[in-house]
């Protein structure tokens, strides 16, 4: 009788949309952070200081709970129970990024932190010996506060000092790590170069300051990528790429005019970054160029405010790859733009609201709601856009206030990895790893710790720090483990 009960909720689950496919033997899990956002021992032993420790101490009030990441979850010093965790859910690999300024005090060579370089041997040596493949993000967005105040990324300097510090983590970490992440969310961390009360480094340049750090962050991605090609790989044979984010951009009616402005969207939110990158043309995409220079023109400037690449720095950029790293949240429905935002701006060269629907579920972060077939359409653009590249899922994850019986976040994780089975097995994309974000709640930017993104919790009022698992931590071991979505999760799913 019971194993009758259960073949029906099975044969249930299944019209609700559960799939029944298997993760292929090859495919990777882990779990992914940011420096800045768990490490604290923000001057210990040697650190210098970043944009971040910069920002949060000179505007407190930047942040919506006036906090700061100078201990955030403390794992500089507890990062053995960090990698327990990770062995606890039955991790493949952990995504980390280094602090540059931990490494590189000053932003350049000339000061190399031996604590430093200990502190990152020693994560990665205990990773290894609980059988977890790190992956390292080179940049998560902690630059360092000596090179901000030379322009940071808007200054071109920044690409041959960026390739300096990415060969000193080659030299030091280059003989155990396997996997490179150059720059993590460049459309994300070039904000920071569009409004003075925000984001760090909080420049005041909309329309031009982002696209100046955009430009940068390409050519130091290609040169770095190169220069490990010559140098390094042939003893080291890692994996390189960086990580792009986007959501997927739905137009809201098929009318001519929404289904234009979500093209525009995703070339402008995307395209700018991936394209010179992973298309076959290389270059920033020809839509992007064109409005940017039209509206520069009509807006009085002599020039265009997206800088150029020469051909030869095009083809330099193009295929510097060996996955396509993809970071994704949310969907938007998207409409023409709103007349209030006159520019210079991004926004107003994009020319595109974004909108949700109303039945969709919403998350702890009002700014993104929960639409799993996005996902499957998102990975269906990029296959069709950049001919089938491999995806590495590098971020993917929910705010859930909940602390513990976190049942948001399974739902989010259950119903996103059923769409990415879909797109691998029913479309053909080629999926080959995926991060859950995050390990561990942190300090989230300027929403400080008011958004919970951890499989495991943190109490962040507790000198300890203490961690401890969430449901959603069980379920990802689970599917981690049987290497399948379990379908129990699928009967009380909503349309989502
Ligand atoms: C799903 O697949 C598993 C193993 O591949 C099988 O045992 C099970 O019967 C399948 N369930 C459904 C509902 O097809
Ligand atoms: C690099 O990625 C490819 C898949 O794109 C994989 O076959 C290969 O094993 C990876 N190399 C390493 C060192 O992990
Ligand atoms: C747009 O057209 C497609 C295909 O005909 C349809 O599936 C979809 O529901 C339509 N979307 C809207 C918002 O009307
Ligand atoms: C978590 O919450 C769900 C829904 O409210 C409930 O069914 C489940 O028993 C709870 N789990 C635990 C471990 O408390
Ligand atoms: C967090 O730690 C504080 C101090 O140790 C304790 O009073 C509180 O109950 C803890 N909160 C949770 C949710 O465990």
């Amino acid at each position: 009788m019971k194993k009758y009960l259960l073949s029906l909720v099975a044969l249930v689950a299944n019209v609700r949309g559960h799939t029944n496919h298997s993760f292929p033997a090859n495919f990777i899990f882990g779990a992914a952070t940011a420096s800045y956002q768990v490490e604290g021992a923000w001057n210990h032993e040697g650190k210098g200081v970043n944009i971040w420790d910069t920002l949060t101490h000179d505007h407190p009030d930047f942040m919506t709970d006036l906090s700061n990441g100078d201990i955030a979850a403390n794992s500089y010093f507890k990062y053995k129970e960090d990698v327990q965790l990770l062995k606890k859910i039955g991790a493949n690999f952990y995504r980390f990024s280094v602090s540059w300024s931990r490494i590189l005090p000053t932003g350049q060579t000339n000061v190399i932190n031996q604590a430093g370089v200990d502190y990152y041997n020693n994560l990665i040596n205990e990773l290894l010996a609980n059988g977890i493949e790190p992956m390292v993000t080179i940049f998560h967005w902690d630059l360092p506060q000596p090179l901000q105040d030379l322009g940071g990324m808007t200054n071109k300097f920044i690409v041959d000092i960026f390739v300096d510090y990415a060969r000193v983590l080659f030299v030091h970490f280059g003989d155990r790590v396997k996997w490179w992440i150059t720059f993590n969310e460049p459309a994300v961390f070039s904000i920071g170069y569009t409004t003075a009360r925000g984001f760090a480094p909080s420049v005041n340049a909309p329309g031009i300051g982002n696209y100046l750090a955009v430009h940068s962050i390409l050519l130091a991605h290609a040169k770095t990528y190169h220069m490990y090609r010559r140098e390094f790989w042939a003893k080291q044979q890692g994996n390189m790429s960086l990580a792009l984010n986007s959501r997927w951009f739905e137009p809201k009616t098929n009318s001519t005019e929404d289904v234009q402005s979500a093209q525009r969207a995703i070339q402008f939110y995307l395209g700018l970054y991936a394209h010179p990158i992973f298309s076959q043309e290389g270059d920033y995409p020809k839509l992007v160029k064109d409005r940017i220079a039209q509206k520069s023109l009509d807006e009085g400037f002599f020039r265009s405010r997206l800088p150029k690449f020469t051909k030869e720095q095009i083809s330099h950029i193009r295929g510097t790859f060996d996955f396509f790293g993809l970071n994704h949240y949310t969907t938007s429905l998207t409409t023409v733009g709103n007349t209030e935002n006159q520019g210079p701006s991004l926004e107003a060269d994009v020319w595109a609201q974004r909108l949700f629907d109303r039945s969709w579920k919403e998350t702890g972060d009002p700014s993104r709601k929960v639409v799993p077939w996005g996902f499957r359409k998102l990975l269906n653009w990029i296959k069709n856009e950049y001919n089938n590249p491999p995806v590495f899922i590098t971020e993917n994850g929910v705010s859930d206030p909940t602390e513990f019986n976190d049942t948001l976040r399974i739902h989010y994780y259950t119903h996103y990895l059923n769409e990415m089975l879909n797109a691998m097995f029913q479309d053909g994309c080629n999926v080959i790893g995926y991060a859950a974000w995050s390990l561990i709640d942190n300090f989230e930017w300027n929403s400080g710790y008011t958004q919970r993104f951890g499989l495991f919790h943190v109490n962040f009022t507790d000198p300890e720090r203490t961690r401890t698992a969430k449901e959603s931590s069980r379920v990802y071991a689970e599917i981690i483990r049987t290497r399948q979505i379990p379908a129990r999760h699928f009967h009380s799913a909503s349309q989502d």
